[in-house]
């Protein structure tokens, strides 16, 4: 795991790049040096003391040779409605890079990358990485309905090949995600990996369907933060473990903070 920095950075550019999404530049060289897709900053919103607790915020971009990292956020609640007012220029106090981030295997040749809604936010860094090594990627983006579409002209620009699906059908495919990840498997599209970030009822299906047709599936997790270092326990998750000696299952409770917020979907008790 890297070593997580509390540094002050400086907001270069804010944009609201959908109704109520927003697109936040950050100066932070020591962070983006030393960053992996999937990882997390934790961001203390506002000026003052209120609210006393971060609010983490996946690492969307990492710009390496300018030394910039973006975030993407949907306005929520009364963190990310601070967070939306900060000026250009201001200084943002952050702690971070957090968590273990996706794990590309070296031998994976077809990554298939699966968001739903503001979930795509880790999944631009993971394309543009996965594509730097010469993988091909397939994204699928899942929305309710077109004006919520976040991040497809910004994967096509990657290089990545990109398909859509709207729940109430106003934009490409009409139906769940998950039904265009079931359709593109059955074009005998494989991928060696799928990874995934989104409502937790969209990734458990995902799981599903790549523990049927044997893909390794790794997806990121999403509960409410306290610390974000590991030392709350205020985050924890169902794990499942096989004990090697006795070859049977336990089950142990991780962190999402620290011990993910990235898991093996096999891995993860769903029911909970
Ligand atoms: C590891 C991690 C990475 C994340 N990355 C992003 C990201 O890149 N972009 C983004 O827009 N959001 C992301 N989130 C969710 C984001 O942290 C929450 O939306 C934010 O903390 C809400 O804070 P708030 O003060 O605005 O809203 P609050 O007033 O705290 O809550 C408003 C509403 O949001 C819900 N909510 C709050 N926190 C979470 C959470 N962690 N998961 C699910 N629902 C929550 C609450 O239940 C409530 O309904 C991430 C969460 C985690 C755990
Ligand atoms: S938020 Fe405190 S242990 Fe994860």
């Amino acid at each position: 795991m890297s070593v997580i920095l509390n540094i002050k950075v400086k907001i270069l550019s804010r944009k609201e790049v959908a109704s109520n999404i927003y697109l936040m530049r950050l100066k932070a060289p020591e962070i983006a040096q030393n960053t992996l897709p999937g990882q997390f900053i934790h961001i203390k919103c506002s000026k003052g003391n209120y609210p006393l607790l971060r609010r983490p915020l996946s690492i969307h971009r990492i710009d390496k040779g300018k030394g910039e990292i973006y975030t993407l956020f949907q306005v929520m609640g009364e963190g990310t409605i601070l967070l939306a007012q900060r000026e250009v220029g201001d200084d943002l106090d952050i702690m971070g890079p957090i968590g273990n981030g996706f794990s590309i295997y070296p031998e994976s040749r077809k990554i298939m990358i699966v968001g739903g809604g503001i979930g795509v936010a880790p999944l631009l860094a993971l394309a543009e990485e996965s594509i730097a090594q010469g993988k091909e990627v397939r994204v699928l983006i899942g929305a309710l309905k077109k004006e919520l579409v976040i991040g497809e002209e910004s994967f096509k620009l990657l290089g990545a090949k990109v398909d859509i699906a709207t729940d109430d059908g106003s934009y490409k495919y009409k139906g769940l995600v998950t039904d265009l990840l079931k359709r593109t498997i059955k074009e005998n599209w494989l991928a060696d990996q799928i990874f995934a970030c989104g409502p937790k009822s969209m990734l458990r299906k995902i799981n599903e369907i790549a523990l049927r047709v044997n893909i390794n599936c790794q997806v990121s997790l999403e509960e409410r933060m306290a610390c974000g270092i590991g030392a709350c326990l205020g985050c924890v998750c169902k794990i499942k473990t096989k004990d090697k000696k006795e070859d049977k299952v336990k089950y142990e409770y991780k962190r999402v903070c620290v011990d993910g917020p990235v898991f093996e979907g096999s891995e993860v008790v769903w029911d909970d």
